[in-house]
């Protein structure tokens, strides 16, 4: 089904100089689809106006269909032709009415993008360039329509029929079918379009926007599943409330539709007033969502639905321009997730993505600019730089402004670009007008790839009470971006005496511009200790003349809560990289700053929680000039060794403390529970005899699926027979719920055990696994090529297994394996021998006749 690539030595480079506005509009589109899994009849009437003066003619995209007939003003024609995927029409006048009927078979459609079937249901997955693949249409996000949609389906298999927009109207036809037809009121782009077919259930309630219109809401599942639905509702009316209160929007149709469908390549699609949703981020139940997926649900729900301004009613001149929407979009998720509970937890995660998901992305082949250049296949631009330092970016630009000045930007923007396509530059400029910054430098951040190094020197002459601080900054070169020029780093600093452990002053915001600075502090009569990059003000990577004193009296004192958790991983960090590097390290002022923390009063549980946590294998490798991943993780389990056995008693009296009667889904239970899961493990890692009976108890007890996964993850690391037990107990009795399932995978792939290479090949042929579905590939392959000493066994086979089940996987859905493939890339990081059979299997996926392009750009990038 895919596209095959005739000569993929010769891909097409598509360039944002090259951007030019588009020939023709299609001011309006009205479809007829007519539904069905085997042979679906789609005709489309297009009104198009020629866009200024030209004589090209009419040319629009097609991927994998052909048109049966073509129209021109109601009279069929033939002077069409087709090149490459595209259809051309030569056209005389200024505006004339094409119609073009397509037939297409959704339930052939293994890709997931445009219309496709999956477990009973027909949906559709357009973005980035699906539209393309239901009809031939100018498909460009700067092309926008108002649709006009009927959809017609069997009553008995289908009979919801959802589309965007609002319903106007639905009948009976005959053979057992029916209609529905839909207006969308709102120009958009054909990125946008979505419907949904299906028997399905729904939960609804009806939401009053501040200016007293009613929004009937409703989410959409199977009706085993509607139980599953409260959480992601309920989210929903919260973050439309939030969007008016902190943004000023409110929403503009009647209805809110989400649909949820299990084959989803990516988390979910923000279609205007008819999200799709991959099931795992709609479905919560405490039996089979961890508070992480309760949280994940909440913030994907909120994110889709705040895309109906940072995306819909204002939408992206050009893909180049993705970061507009999707960088905006993620710090306004991020902020409304703030809100509803632990803002400096929720800190600490989102940093933590970045560091474990943007930051590799940025050292690595794969490095590009958070509004990038050129591309050869869009759907490889899903990045995390355009998504989580996309946010950043935004993040910087509201810490500089405050509050309300950024708020009169993002007003502004709205007001300037509502019902057009945008880009970067415009958010930027309305950033300037109604805030009064200069940002003329800080567009570097869209430009400059590569995460910025800063180094930090604090010095203290005791004499005249005068601190100096030496800031220096370096940003590495990137593929095609040798040389760079300093940026604007907003850094928030403070000063904590050594002695009283309190403030010296007020925290300063300075904005590093120069590739070297020297900041004065007056009046430090106290030995100063230094906190910078407070809350990760900037998104760079920061190294200080601290001492691991210095760093555990932060971690013990600093006001700033995300710069304690900060103090106390650098600490750790250093720990490792001194046992890695060395051989063996001192523990002793790890172990003090972790008792420290567990044992403080004042401290949530949800907070402390994150902070004893050791920071993962793949970040401390970051850390090293080339890893050896089996010393990194014997470097962490000694640590975490000898954090268990020097705090046995501490970790079980916060593992008892923690310990709930029921469930509740609060910030002050979740807490509960994930501190006493890390507790357990640190006492599975003391090597404690009774540990295997504690995690085992708490596996069978467990009332919920966080406590039972905690105590399955500790088990499955373990050297316990009763491991084996607790995984056939959690296969049984969650054996017909596929997100569940995908846990049962992923637990098993992520395990620190020997044999672990050995299970998960066994996995890739057990009857529950497949890689026709997006999540079940992913939990099994994509969880095993995170784990970094599995995936990193010497001899190559854990590479080799990952390139074998990409191959696979290209043929089916290529969007999804060349997500994949960054793991392999990272060959340079490694010894030679690793480099070798890393870049062989590299090789010998782009040897595999029949590539995809997505995987040709992903795999050809990664050998440079
Ligand atoms: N635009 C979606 C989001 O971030 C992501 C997505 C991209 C979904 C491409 C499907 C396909 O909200
Ligand atoms: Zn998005």
């Amino acid at each position: 089904m895919h596209d095959v690539h005739a000569s993929p030595a010769l891909p097409r480079v598509i360039r944002r100089a090259d951007y030019a506005a588009p020939d023709w509009l299609v001011p309006d589109i009205a479809m007829v689809i007519d539904l069905d899994p085997a042979q679906t009849h789609v005709r489309t009437t297009m009104s198009v106006t020629r866009n200024g003066a030209h004589d090209r003619p009419l040319r629009l995209d097609g991927d994998m269909i052909e048109p049966s007939i073509v129209w021109i003003d109601g009279i069929e024609a033939d002077a069409w032709t087709r090149t490459g995927g595209m259809l051309e029409i030569p056209l005389t006048g200024q505006h004339h009415i094409v119609e073009i009927e397509v037939l297409l078979a959704p339930e052939r459609n293994t890709q997931l993008m445009g219309l496709y079937a999956s477990g009973g249901l027909l949906c559709t997955q357009c973005e980035a360039e699906g539209f393309r693949r239901i009809t031939f249409f100018p498909d460009r996000p700067d092309v926008l329509s108002r649709y006009k949609v009927r959809l017609i389906a069997n009553k008995a298999r289908f009979p919801v029929l959802l589309a965007n927009g609002d319903p106007v109207g639905t009948g009976d036809l005959e053979d057992g079918k029916h209609y529905a037809d839909w207006d969308d009121p709102f120009p958009k782009p054909c990125y946008l379009f979505a419907l949904v077919a299906g028997d399905l259930v729904a939960n609804r309630t009806t939401f009053v926007t501040r200016s007293g219109r009613e929004v009937s809401l409703a989410i959409w599942v199977r009706a085993p599943d509607l139980a599953k639905t409260d959480h992601a509702l309920h989210a929903l009316s919260t973050s439309m409330r939030w969007d008016e209160e902190v943004y000023g929007r409110e929403y503009d149709l009647d209805v809110f539709n989400i649909v949820a469908v299990d084959d989803f390549n990516f988390g979910a699609m923000e279609n205007k007033g008819l999200n799709i949703f991959n099931s795992r981020y709609i479905l919560a139940d405490p039996d089979t969502a961890t508070d992480y997926d309760y949280d994940a649900v909440a913030a994907v729900v909120a994110h889709e639905y705040f895309h109906n301004w940072s995306g819909n009613r204002v939408t992206c001149r050009d893909w180049f321009q993705l970061s507009l929407k999707e960088g905006f979009t993620v710090y306004r998720d991020q902020q409304f997730s703030a809100d509803q509970g632990s803002a400096a937890v929720k800190r600490i995660e989102d940093v933590r993505t970045l560091r474990a998901a943007q930051f590799p992305e940025d050292s690595g082949p794969l490095a590009h600019p958070v509004r990038p250049d050129e591309y050869q296949e869009i759907s490889n631009f899903y990045t995390a730089t355009i998504y989580n330092k996309g946010a950043e970016v935004i993040r910087m630009m509201a810490t500089m402004l405050g509050r309300d000045r950024f708020r009169a930007g993002s007003d502004l923007y709205f007001d300037r670009h509502d019902g057009t396509a945008a880009t970067v530059e415009d958010f930027a400029l309305a950033m300037e007008d109604a805030g009064e910054i200069d940002l003329a430098q800080f567009r570097l951040w869209y430009s400059q790839a590569g995460t910025p190094r800063v180094t930090a020197t604090l010095t203290h002459h005791a004499g005249d009470g005068r601190a100096m601080l030496s800031l220096r900054q370096h940003v590495p070169a990137t593929p095609g971006q040798p040389t760079k020029q300093p940026m604007v780093l907003p850094l928030r600093i403070k000063l904590f005496g050594a002695d009283t452990g309190k403030p010296l002053g007020e925290e300063r915001l300075f904005l590093l511009r120069d590739a070297a600075a020297e900041i004065a502090f007056e009046t430090v009569t106290e030995t100063p200790v230094l906190s910078i990059n407070r809350g990760f003000s900037a998104p760079v990577v920061v190294e200080t003349n601290r001492t691991a004193a210095d760093l555990a009296f932060l971690s013990a004192h600093d006001d700033d809560p995300f710069a304690r958790y900060e103090a106390m991983q650098q600490l750790m960090l250093d720990t490792l990289v001194t046992a890695v590097t060395h051989g063996h390290a001192d523990h002793q002022a790890v172990i003090d700053a972790v008792r420290n923390t567990l044992t403080d009063a004042n401290l949530d549980s949800a907070f402390i929680a994150e902070a004893v946590l050791l920071p993962s294998d793949s970040f401390i490798g970051d850390q090293l000039a080339v890893v050896d991943p089996d010393a990194v993780s014997a470097a962490r389990e000694a640590l975490r060794r000898d954090l268990g056995r020097a705090l046995e008693r501490d970790w079980r009296e916060a593992y008892e403390r923690s310990r709930a009667n029921r469930f509740e889904y609060s910030p002050a239970a979740k807490g509960a529970r994930r501190l006493r899961t890390v507790s357990l493990g640190y006492i599975a890692a003391s090597g404690a005899a009774d540990a295997a009976e504690l995690a085992f108890v708490q596996f069978e007890n467990a009332d919920n699926m966080t406590d039972r996964q905690g105590a399955l993850t500790t088990l499955v690391s373990s050297h316990a027979d009763s491991r084996i037990a607790a995984l056939d107990i959690f296969y049984n009795r969650y054996s017909d719920n596929p997100l569940v399932l995908d846990k049962w995978f992923s637990t098993q792939a992520l395990s620190s055990r020997d044999d672990t290479l050995a299970v998960v090949e066994e996995l890739a042929r057990h009857r529950d696994f497949t890689l026709a579905n997006p999540n079940r590939a992913r939990a099994l392959v994509g969880a095993f090529s995170v784990n970094q000493r599995a995936f990193h066994a010497a001899d190559g086979r854990g590479y080799r297994f990952v390139a074998d089940q990409l191959i696979a996987l290209d043929k089916l859905n290529p969007q999804t394996a060349a997500k994949l493939v960054p793991p392999l890339g990272r060959w340079k990081r490694f010894d030679e021998g690793r480099a070798t059979l890393m870049r062989g299997e590299l090789e010998r996926i782009l040897a595999t006749p029949g590539l995809s392009k997505d995987m040709f750009e992903q795999v050809a990038k990664s050998l440079d």
